[in-house]
């Protein structure tokens, strides 16, 4: 379970939350009847109970097959990746390494990191997961060009075709052309299902059915926060109250905000959200700034721009309860002068922290909206998944725009083919 706490965020707003709660009940109506801008795209609300149970049973086959591999490769970008590489940081032990090694391509077009990755498969014993809704996404078409020459080289055309799967849309393009014609393992990215809101879909299932990842216990988090959000009042809505709060933060001047940890493996949760956010709201004008920051660190760097730099900023901070047990050891010399919390967890040292640095924040004019979650496991991360999928919908509603589309994206896209010659 997570819990929410805006207490720290209401004397900056110039109004009450509450009041909102008119709105707030018809949004809901309109995301559930399906009737707001985008509605087409709004598979995503059932997904933890309606997956298809039997590609999830095909992906833990698959996983037996090919249980002995060193590595999976999993090619995509944007709402293709960011969910299941946040996934993997969120839930794996830093350092442990696991066969199989996850590794990501097709989330840019580094000539460097792809020719250093077709070296380091050489040696290595690899499946490909190639992850494109549209099937015509420029930087993982790439990729995996050169990924299906180095596998079919190295296993021959009949075994490269058993070691590649491919996600996609159900019946078009050209992925699904490509992956139909060669005979690929096909999972099933459905039409409804948004790239950004498919983290719970076989686009990070796969993967994290690779990694070992107990993907029942995370739709069983994901389910949770369904329920959890089927009731509109913001008195028992954690999604819909994260919502308006933001929303009203917003309307008071803080539309900045930086979503903020105190644990490294939640920094690339971060990337997700962001994406989730930022692709969602920031259209026609509208939105709030997305960013992130991971404390302690960042407080070398960007502390100084957030406590006293422009005053549009405020944070949201996710917070972990139950973390690893690790007690500052007791030293005779102190040299270090560290003996006054020596016997103490770095946990407790990381939560003073954090609570002065929301104190500080707050003095400095910064809101702060705390969420915390008790451990870093599937369940958590799958609850957060659709907490803030839900919270994102709610947000973009509450700015009047379709959270389904990203006509921005495109923009690039016309410049990079008009400068490549493509017809
Ligand atoms: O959220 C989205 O729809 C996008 O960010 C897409 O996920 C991203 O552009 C990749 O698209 P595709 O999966 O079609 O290759």
């Amino acid at each position: 379970m997570i819990k929410l706490n805006i207490k720290e965020a209401t004397s900056f707003l110039k109004d009450d939350v509450y009041k909102l709660q008119d709105k707030v009940n018809l949004i809901h109506q309109s995301i559930h009847q399906k009737t707001g801008k985008g509605n087409d795209f709004l598979g995503w609300l059932d997904l933890p109970f309606s997956y298809d149970k039997e590609e999830l049973d095909r992906i833990h086959k698959l996983k037996e097959t090919y249980s002995k591999i060193d590595c999976l490769v999993v090619i995509g970008i944007g709402g293709s990746y960011l969910g299941s590489k946040a996934g993997l940081e969120f839930l794996k032990t830093p350092f442990k390494k696991e066969k199989p090694e996850i590794i990501f391509a097709g989330h840019h077009l580094s000539s460097n990191y792809l020719k250093h990755l077709l070296k380091y498969l050489n040696k290595k014993n690899y499946v490909i997961n190639v992850i494109s809704k549209s099937g015509t996404t420029t930087e993982p078409a790439v990729a995996f060009r050169l990924l299906k020459a180095h596998i079919e080289e190295k296993y021959g055309l009949e075994e490269a075709r058993k070691r590649i799967f491919a996600t996609t849309d159900k019946k078009r393009g050209s992925l699904y052309q490509l992956a139909t014609n060669e005979g690929y393992e096909k999972f099933v990215i459905e039409d409804a299902v948004g790239g950004r809101f498919s983290v719970l879909s076989a686009v990070g299932l796969l993967p994290f059915v690779f990694a070992g990842i107990d993907v029942k216990k995370m739709l069983q988090g994901a389910q949770d926060a369904m329920v959890n959000a089927s009731n509109p009042s913001l008195k028992k809505n954690d999604a819909y109250l994260y919502a308006t709060t933001r929303f009203l933060l917003h309307e008071s001047g803080k539309d900045v905000e930086y979503l903020v940890n105190y644990e490294p493996r939640l920094a690339f949760f971060a990337e997700w959200w962001k994406q989730l956010f930022g692709e969602s709201e920031g259209k026609e004008g509208k939105g709030l700034l997305v960013n992130s920051a991971s404390f302690t660190t960042d407080l070398h760097s960007l502390g100084q721009q957030i406590q006293d730099g422009k005053r549009t900023i405020f944070e949201t901070v996710l917070t972990v309860k139950k973390l690893d047990k690790l007690t500052i050891p007791f030293d005779e010399n102190n040299l270090d002068q560290l003996n006054y919390i020596a016997g103490k967890e770095i946990s407790y040292v990381n939560e003073q922290a954090f609570l002065g640095t929301k104190e500080a924040h707050i003095d400095g004019g910064v809101p702060n909206i705390v969420i915390s979650i008790d451990r870093l496991d599937a369940y958590h991360f799958g609850y957060l998944v659709y907490f803030f999928e839900i919270a994102c919908a709610m947000s973009a509603y509450l700015l009047d725009v379709n959270p389904f589309d990203q006509p921005g994206v495109e923009a690039y896209k016309k410049n990079m083919f008009r400068l490549l010659g493509k017809k």
